[in-house]
């Protein structure tokens, strides 16, 4: 079933000995969001495209990569390969955004930039009418279950102008210290995809956490109607 707002757990605080088991408990959620990071970019090292070859075949799920890689041009054919659906690179690594978009669309995947929270929306001016996401980080990138940044509300409401003005309509995403106590807030300045790692998986009752995130983001999707 189709939602207007879109939870994607991050399987970043899922267990990993267990993910196939894992992704069944989220079968409710409606992208799974698959974090990679390179030891560079960020300090930490995740999980690559093997595991997430194997993933494709445990979910019927599109797979949402969120890259926090240097050199996001080596690693897009990868996860292209590997089956990716959507294709986040961030901003602040690359050099040719534009080129890179057109790579992922011309293989028929959804590609998608992501802001560090000090990185203003302003730079997608250019660019946001070719882009099927964008993706605001309300965490530094690198770790789950870090504090959200309160200013994520004021960029939210920024990036929901600018894609009003350029009249297009990419999903805004946002990922870090999201949960059920900030959901509604965060739709109704705009976003209407929530990536939630510890809001989910912390939980015994996935399902129920989830729902519970949708029913936040559907209040706040009132706000706006
Ligand atoms: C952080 C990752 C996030 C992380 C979110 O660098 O990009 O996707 O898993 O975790 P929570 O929801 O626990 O803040
Ligand atoms: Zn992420």
């Amino acid at each position: 079933m189709q939602h207007d707002i879109y939870i994607a757990p991050s399987i970043l605080s899922a267990d990993f000995l267990h993910l196939g088991d894992e992704l069944a408990d989220i079968a409710t959620a409606d992208l799974v969001h698959y974090d990679v990071m390179d030891g560079h970019f960020t300090a930490n090292i995740t999980y690559g495209q093997f595991v997430l070859a194997q993933l494709k075949k445990a979910t019927d799920l599109p797979i949402d990569v969120h890259l926090m890689v240097n050199n996001p041009e080596d690693a897009v054919p990868l996860f292209i390969e590997a089956g990716a659906d959507i294709i986040n690179f961030h901003w602040e690594a690359q050099t040719h955004a534009h080129r890179l978009v057109q790579q992922i669309r011309e293989a028929g995947r959804k590609a998608a930039i992501t802001l560090n929270p000090a990185t203003p929306v302003s730079v997608l001016e250019s660019i946001v009418d070719d882009l099927d996401m964008v993706l605001l980080m309300s965490v530094n990138p690198g770790y789950g279950g870090q504090k959200f940044i309160e200013s994520t509300y004021a960029k939210t409401r920024a990036l929901r102008r600018m894609c009003n003005e350029h009249r297009v309509n990419p999903r805004i995403e946002i990922d870090g210290g999201v949960g059920a106590g900030n959901a509604e807030a965060l739709v109704a300045a705009g976003a209407d995809t929530l990536v939630a790692g510890s809001g989910v998986f912390k939980h015994a009752d996935r399902a129920a956490a989830i729902a519970e995130l949708r029913a936040a983001g559907e209040r706040g999707r009132l706000v706006n109607a």
